[in-house]
């Protein structure tokens, strides 16, 4: 070799034992995104504060969230290479590295590590054990504490939830390091609307840290889980989970609204037990009624709350209706994908999230369709607590390869399916789960959703299961869903293309239609190239908001006749928010302009209850 070769190397060589040299990372700072939000200069430093378990919640905790950092890696063996912190670069957690919250907004990573420095509140019980507790990372993350592996999770929208007792020091500083892989669009895994492959209707990814990252002490054995379910007579099943699963002695506690003690019981953890509670307020979104309970095992106590409230269907003056408390309740609310244009899949803040929400309930709508995402906890309680109906898809796989999942990514799915519903399913406002959405990662060589359907009434017998909403329907579930733009077909006889005719026995539903178009000014356009080309694949465009008004006022006025003439019992106007390239939203991207006119909305959307009522006399 030559020399002068042989000494450059050496001098790289030399010049790669970095560990020696004490690195600095690029500080913070919120970067600008494509378009902002009221609440995007207001996420600060240290987001979302709250609470991030809103059922299941104990008093030690520590926020984990704030700034960590973070340098892509290679790929998968890197994993085996722990880098030292602090990292490259510092980077906003909970966030999508898309999203310019972070810090980073960056694309095309897929193997990547964040870290953070960390010590334990010295005021915490030192007998207690130590929860590490992620919301959400997607897509998989691998744990290290002080050096060691201490877990892993598959799965994008999902808590884990890790003990660190045994590796953390509680009296001096902790590091942890966090690797992060996210094959979006590579492998059929639950992505949802994510891609890196922008089309119209499909959006930027997510990946990353994307939700609460937090501690908490509990005793040795404590209530990992609460299963609660209230119905319209007062009977609560509440199973109490605890780590060890021996029979123990809980003492449950429930409240009114009020903070009265209205019922008080002796039972067994990890075994099924139903209470009854005299003549409950029910919830209803009208009324949304909510009963706090607090749960006492040993040296744990826990808070919760449940809702009273049964949904079932049943035969209404010969139509088979989704009931709820035993009547028939017209559900009409938007598609909602949850998207944010400084935070990709995570709002920049409670207050921006609750907007969402506060948006639909101010139009006199009940429910929302939740769209092949799965939000923060902190959704469902707002939904919860304002009452909002939720109908919950689940996260679809990929489309755009038109390959239909392996038996393996198959599986996979079913997996991360039962998590949702098990995650999810002590929250009054959901009323149905949704297995797929227009076909999309539906396997259609056997009827997968049969089996699916049958699954989820064992794990939740207490809800609806809508088990293809749009194209692909076998027969399975509770409905017959119908997706047609612009106008709705709605329990009527005649359909179109990819659709069926409304079956009798079961129930008469529009998961979408509308979608009308309105491009805004360019202060309120999502200004990337990618998606600006695509707003002409928009169903219909409008070139103002008085004629988007009218032909609204016109769809939905043809939804309230089919809801007077033939079966339709709930519908889905698409959508909440323009997203991207898609220019259909109540209210533009940046939540800055609202494109209906409220009032006629407001008057539009009350004929279809009244139109629903006069079907139930
Ligand atoms: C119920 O619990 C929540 C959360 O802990 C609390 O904010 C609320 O005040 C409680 N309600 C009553 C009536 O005590
Ligand atoms: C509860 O805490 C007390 C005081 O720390 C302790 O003596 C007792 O052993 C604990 N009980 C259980 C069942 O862990
Ligand atoms: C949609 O817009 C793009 C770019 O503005 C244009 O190239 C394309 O021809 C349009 N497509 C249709 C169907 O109008």
């Amino acid at each position: 070799m030559h020399m002068i070769l042989q000494i450059f190397l050496l001098l790289c060589a030399t010049a790669r034992v970095p560990s020696s040299i004490p690195k600095s990372s690029s500080p913070y700072r919120l970067l600008e995104p494509p378009l902002d939000t009221p609440w995007t200069a207001k996420v600060g430093t240290s987001p979302w504060p709250q609470y991030p378990r809103p059922q299941l919640r104990r008093d030690a905790w520590q926020n984990l969230n704030g700034i960590w950092t973070y340098q892509s890696a290679s790929g998968p063996n890197d994993v085996k290479d722990l880098p030292d912190l602090p990292l490259a670069q510092e980077v906003l957690i909970p966030s999508c590295i898309e999203g310019a919250i972070s810090g980073l907004q960056t694309w095309g990573v897929t193997h990547m590590w964040f870290g953070l420095t960390f010590t334990v509140p010295q005021d915490w019980d030192s007998d207690h054990r130590v929860l590490l507790n992620f919301e959400a990372v997607d897509y998989e993350a691998t744990v290290f504490i002080n050096g060691v592996q201490v877990g892993s999770n598959r799965g994008g929208y999902f808590r884990f939830s890790l003990d660190v007792s045994a590796h953390i020091k509680r009296d001096g500083p902790n590091k942890l390091q966090v690797f992060v892989f996210d094959p979006t669009d590579d492998e059929s895994i639950p992505q949802g609307k994510q891609t890196k492959r922008l089309s119209h209707i499909f959006y930027t990814p997510c990946t990353g840290i994307w939700q609460t990252v937090w501690l908490e002490s509990v005793p040795k054995n404590y209530i990992t889980k609460l299963d609660v379910s209230g119905d319209m007579e007062g009977k609560m099943d509440i199973t109490v989970q605890t780590l060890d699963k021996r029979p123990t002695n809980v003492v449950v506690e429930i409240q009114d609204e009020h903070g009265e003690i209205v019922s008080h019981h002796q039972l067994t953890s990890d075994t099924l037990s139903r209470v009854q509670v005299p003549s409950p307020k029910l919830w209803s979104p009208d009324s949304p009624t909510l009963y706090n309970i607090t749960v006492t095992m040993e040296n744990d106590t826990v808070k919760s709350y449940t809702g009273f409230r049964t949904i079932s269907s049943g035969w209404v003056n010969g139509i088979k209706r989704p009931l709820l408390n035993g009547k028939f309740v017209f559900q009409f609310g938007p598609l909602d994908q949850g998207y944010w244009p400084d935070g990709i899949h995570l709002a920049p803040t409670w207050d921006a999230m609750v907007y969402d929400i506060d948006l639909i309930k101010d139009l006199g709508m009940n429910m929302v369709r939740k769209h092949i995402k799965i939000e923060p906890d902190l959704f469902y309680e707002a939904c919860d607590r304002r009452g909002l109906l939720v109908i919950q898809d689940m996260v679809s796989m990929r489309v755009h390869t038109g390959a239909r999942p392996t038996d393996a990514e198959q599986t996979e799915w079913e997996r991360q399916l039962d998590i949702m519903i098990n995650e999810h399913k002590n929250y009054p406002s959901i009323v149905t789960w949704v297995i797929y959405n227009e076909g999309w990662g539906q396997r259609t060589d056997y009827y997968p959703e049969f089996k699916i359907t049958d699954r989820i009434r064992e794990l939740d017998p207490t809800r609806l299961i809508d088990a293809v909403t749009g194209w692909e329907d076998h027969g399975a579930g509770d409905f017959l869903d119908n997706h047609h733009y612009a106008d709705p077909q709605c329990g009527t006889p005649y359909y179109s293309r990819l659709s069926s005719p409304y079956d009798p026995q079961r129930i008469g539903f529009q998961g979408e239609f509308g979608g009308l178009g309105h491009k805004p000014d360019d202060r309120h356009l999502w200004p990337v190239e990618a998606a600006v080309r695509t707003i002409n694949e928009t169903y219909e465009m409008h070139a103002d908001t008085e004629s988007y008004n009218w032909r609204a006022h016109v769809l939905l006025d043809l939804l309230r006749q089919q809801i007077d003439r033939y079966a339709c019992s709930g519908a889905v106007y698409t959508q909440t928010t323009d997203v991207e390239g898609e220019v259909n939203g109540l209210v533009t991207y940046d939540r800055r302009m609202i494109r209906v006119d409220t009032a006629q909305w407001k008057m539009d959307v009350k004929a279809l209850y009244d139109a629903a009522a006069a079907r139930a006399i």
